[in-house]
């Protein structure tokens, strides 16, 4: 194999040069860190879980009209996506009391929120991701108002589906993180892209059933069976490669929200 160029590592994807000028290929790695990278673990296979599951969901995205910068899955750890211009934000949704929001607000997690709430993170391990505004935002020009206005929109749209996705697999979705980049094209038009990955590392996965967390927060919390969530997840989305072909297998349905009401 013919040796790549590293574009950039983070703490848990590895960016290389792309085969074409405007591409980049992203490898997950099976590390997984928590608060700011002072608690880590690496879990074998969870790199080639995180691929299938950012796949499936990026392209389901891409099907509904959300544009992303996912191309194709090249093998079990890597894709290939297109480079954007990262906008220095993370972005949170949340559906329900979980996180950092109980602790800042004095919430009981598991509470559903009157209605979804996102909020701004600036993208600074240094300063250990503050929590921003749109003031922060705009007058330290990370992003501007109509990119902010589309970052919005397409992080509703986003967190609309993804609740349906995964109610209809038995599983609560809490919150989750997302980052958005700049693609721009021969034209110079910009256009604003999903990035990154959605996993059960940047989100908030909880069993319907049994209230089980089935996302990262079993590593924060030491919950240990980080790995079997992970596969369970893949399992129920029916992208586990040993029980079922990943393509045009569907979402395992195996519960409703017993509630009846909309999560
Ligand atoms: P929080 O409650 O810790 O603020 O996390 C909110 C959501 O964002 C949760 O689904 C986990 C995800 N997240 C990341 O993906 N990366 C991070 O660095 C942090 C702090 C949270």
């Amino acid at each position: 194999m013919t040796r790549r160029r590293r574009i950039y590592e983070g703490k848990a994807k590895v960016l290389y040069e792309g085969p074409e000028p405007g591409t980049l290929i992203a490898h997950f790695k099976d590390d997984a860190t928590a608060f700011n990278a002072q608690k880590r673990a690496v879990f074998e296979g969870k790199g080639v879980l995180n691929n299938r599951i950012s796949e499936y969901i990026f392209m389901r995205l891409g099907e509904i009209g959300v544009p992303t910068h996912f191309i194709k899955r090249i093998n079990m750890r890597e894709q290939l996506i297109r480079q954007v211009e990262i906008i220095p934000l993370e972005v949170v949704v949340r559906n329900v009391a979980a996180g950092s929001l109980s602790t800042r607000l004095g919430l009981e997690d598991g509470v559903q929120l009157p209605r979804s709430i996102i909020e701004f993170y600036y993208k600074a391990d240094a300063l250990n991701d503050p929590l921003v505004s749109e003031e922060h935002i705009t007058a330290f020009g990370w992003a501007t108002p109509q990119e902010i206005d589309e970052v919005m929109q397409l992080a509703l749209r986003i967190n609309d589906f993804l609740v349906g996705l995964f109610l209809g697999i038995g599983i609560r979705l809490v919150d989750f993180k997302v980052e958005f980049g700049r693609l721009y094209d021969e034209e110079g038009q910009m256009r604003i892209v999903l990035a990154d990955e959605i996993s059960p590392d940047c989100c908030r996965l909880w069993d319907i059933a049994s209230s089980e967390k089935l996302d990262k927060d079993r590593f924060r919390k030491d919950l240990g069976g980080v790995l079997e969530a992970y596969q369970e997840v893949a399992r129920r989305l029916g992208v586990l490669t040993e029980t079922r072909p990943p393509k045009g297998a569907g979402p395992v349905l195996v519960a409703t929200n017993p509630t009846g009401k909309p999560n």
